[in-house]
């Protein structure tokens, strides 16, 4: 089975229109996303630009703030202070990685917890990590509910996170370990220093591969029938491409996403998520 991520993020947007919209005309104001792009990796510019085009087909407003390699830290704080205060303004999302010189930690914790869309404040990954409600970051969410559209459960099976980002692996491994219904999976995580990473992987039922590293993973790291997650993407000489060698993978798993189409468009899928939740949150009446 194909997990296809643009159709399922689509249907997502779709509903999230139409609540927007209704939303906007009882309110008098869309929701806003300001993005900060400070850094110079050209992937970046691509994602800003989709997350940008995303808001707007939503019904969101969106700015985005793109600074030159001059910009300093203190700059990005004033920044940051100003969006925090701005009435219309509902989500910030400081996009990484930042230009060499910066320092991404103490922005991400001056974002006000509550317009941080991306879950990456400390508040939020310890809400996160204790189970508490509150936003979680947009790539392991999305790769949640693209299991959940498809009915793909990991209550009591064994999963396999390759990868420890902070942005991907690390609050994945907590959203599958979660003593919640759609997870309550036993988790492993692995990384560059795991020793038999192939036998770890074969062990999975479910298979997350948050690596980086283009058909790092292949058809004999894959456990027959296991649901293959890949977050992994990479530009290559002939195209995108994941960290699993999807033509060698796909005969033996489950269930595989591709790469393109399948967790990217969910990322920003949960990015609108966010931050119609931050807007709704700051309405006087909800
Ligand atoms: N860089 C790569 N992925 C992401 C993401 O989800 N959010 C932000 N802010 N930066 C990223």
């Amino acid at each position: 089975m194909l997990l296809d991520g643009k159709g399922t993020a689509l249907k997502i947007r779709t509903e999230l229109k139409t609540e927007t919209a209704a939303l906007l005309a009882v309110r008098g104001r869309a929701p806003g996303l300001a993005v900060i792009l400070a850094g110079d990796d050209p992937a970046s510019r691509i994602y800003v630009r989709n997350k940008r085009l995303a808001c707007e087909e939503a019904g969101f407003r969106s700015e985005t703030f793109e600074k030159p390699p001059s910009v300093s830290q203190k700059e990005l704080e004033y920044l940051v202070d100003e969006l925090n205060a701005r009435t219309d303004i509902d989500g910030i999302l400081l996009q990484l990685p930042l230009f060499a010189h910066l320092d991404s930690r103490p922005l991400l914790q001056r974002i006000d917890p509550a317009k941080d869309v991306d879950g990456f404040h400390p508040q939020n990954m310890g809400r996160l990590a204790l189970g508490l409600p509150g936003p979680r970051p947009c790539t392991p969410a999305g790769v949640m509910a693209l299991l959940r559209h498809y009915g793909l459960s990991p209550h009591g099976k064994r999963a396999v996170v390759v990868g420890r980002s902070n942005i991907v692996g690390k609050p994945l491994a907590l959203m599958l370990g979660a003593d919640a219904p759609e997870a309550n999976a036993t988790v492993t995580i692995c990384h560059s220093r795991t020793p038999n990473l192939r036998e770890e992987c074969l062990r999975a039922d479910f298979l997350f591969l948050a690596l980086g590293r283009p058909k790092a993973v292949g058809a004999d790291m894959v456990k027959e029938g296991a649901v293959v997650v890949d977050v992994g993407i990479s530009r290559t000489e002939r195209g995108l491409c994941g960290d699993c060698d999807f033509e060698a993978v796909l005969p033996k798993a489950g269930a595989i996403t591709p790469v393109p189409g399948g967790v990217g468009p969910m990322t920003i899928a949960m990015l609108l998520v966010n931050t119609l939740n931050a807007y709704k949150a700051s309405l006087p009446n909800p």
